[in-house]
């Protein structure tokens, strides 16, 4: 290697190593590298060589420009390192600090109540599944069995949306959904059986009083294999309220009653007693009705292009906000959706101490 090209790598190596910022690290990139750089320069005086000269001066330059490549990126990785190091004892981050009580918020009793019941089905082996709010006259009634006329597809219950014009050209109205069974079909159109499936959401009808709101949330299981049959239903539903109110001996009735995409159907009552005036969920003498079940109609698998002679299992759905209400003694439904702060304090949870399954649903 030729003096010149020797003494070259020594002062680029240099200015290499002194230089104390990746801005700086660049400027000399360039002056070596760059277009105007010192290494190309020498690389253009190659033309004017002899043969023999350029094959050595050739590969000499090629060397000293693969080393300083390498220098560059060494210092570049070090200076990096360094502001790295640099960031990291600057910037502190506290997390011993705990949340003061008084500005710290707190978790809607619905919130709560769905991330209990999904810790309970998650350890059953339920998967979440959602839907949309905004549904269609077919997911909502028509394809869970609901004869043309029947009385639930009336204005006084289902909230319409304004006509709109559909793919095909067709006028429909959608809807509000009035419940999550709608989510029983979206997830058998779109999966394959078996299903085994849990889902929370705002369902809508056009109802007020102090028992209803125009706004409210329901829970769907629905579950399909080759075998499910009544047993399971009950089994499975047993298990849930048990854990979900914490009474091991709680008990659980199954009246037969009337759903159009069930068959049989079955409302669901646990034990309660009334006394004084109060309500208190366990053994007692009277019963609490907390929702609605059944094994799905062979009309629904078939909607679903399931085949009812192979495919069998159930299905149930229950309020929210009646679930919460009976778990945590809230009297009124109205109040889950005034957004009072007061309100939220008193009955709301401690979002460091979320349900798990774990410490299990308690908070
Ligand atoms: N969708 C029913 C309701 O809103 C509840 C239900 C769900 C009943 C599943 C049976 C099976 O009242």
């Amino acid at each position: 290697m030729t003096q010149d090209i020797q003494s070259l790598r020594t002062q680029i190596a240099n200015e290499v190593k002194s230089a104390s910022n990746l801005k700086a690290l660049d400027d000399v990139r360039v002056s070596v590298l760059g277009k105007k750089g010192r290494i190309t320069a020498l690389m253009k005086t190659l033309g004017a060589m002899s043969q023999e000269e350029r094959q050595t001066k050739g590969r000499d330059i090629n060397i000293l420009k693969d080393e300083i490549a390498d220098l560059i990126k060494h210092q570049e990785n070090a200076l990096k390192k360094q502001e790295m190091d640099a960031r990291l004892s600057s910037e502190t981050l506290d997390i011993t600090l705990s949340p003061r009580q008084d500005y710290m918020g707190h978790i809607h009793p619905i919130s709560q109540t769905i991330e209990e019941l999904t810790v309970i089905f998650a350890a059953m082996g339920f998967h979440v599944a959602e839907g949309p709010d905004i549904e269609d006259d077919y997911h909502n009634f028509t394809a869970l069995n609901f004869p043309p006329g029947h009385p639930a597809r009336e204005m006084q219950d289902t909230f319409f949306l304004p006509e709109t014009q559909d793919e095909e050209g067709e006028y429909a109205k959608k809807l509000l959904r009035t419940h999550t069974s709608s989510v029983q079909i979206r997830h058998m159109e779109n999966n394959k059986p078996p299903h085994k499936i849990i889902c929370f959401g705002r369902t809508y009808r056009s109802d007020y009083d102090l028992t209803h709101t125009p706004m409210f949330h329901q829970m769907e299981a629905l579950m399909i294999d080759e075998k499910t049959n009544m047993g399971h239903l009950k089994g499975c539903i047993m298990d849930f309220v048990r854990a979900f109110f914490e009474i091991e001996d709680l008990p659980v009735r199954f009246r037969p009653s009337f759903f159009p995409f069930v068959e049989p159907g079955a409302e669901i009552d646990i034990g309660c007693s009334r006394k004084d005036g109060g309500l208190k969920i366990g053994a007692g003498d009277d019963w609490l009705e907390i929702g609605g079940s059944g094994m799905v109609h062979p009309n629904v698998l078939k909607n679903c292009g399931l085949d009812p002679e192979k495919y069998q299992g159930f299905a149930f759905g229950m309020g929210i906000e009646r679930m919460a209400m009976l778990k945590y003694g809230i009297p009124d439904l109205r109040t889950f959706f005034e957004s009072d702060l007061r309100w939220l304090r008193h009955y709301g949870f401690n979002p460091l101490e979320r349900p798990n399954s774990a410490s299990g649903v308690k908070s």
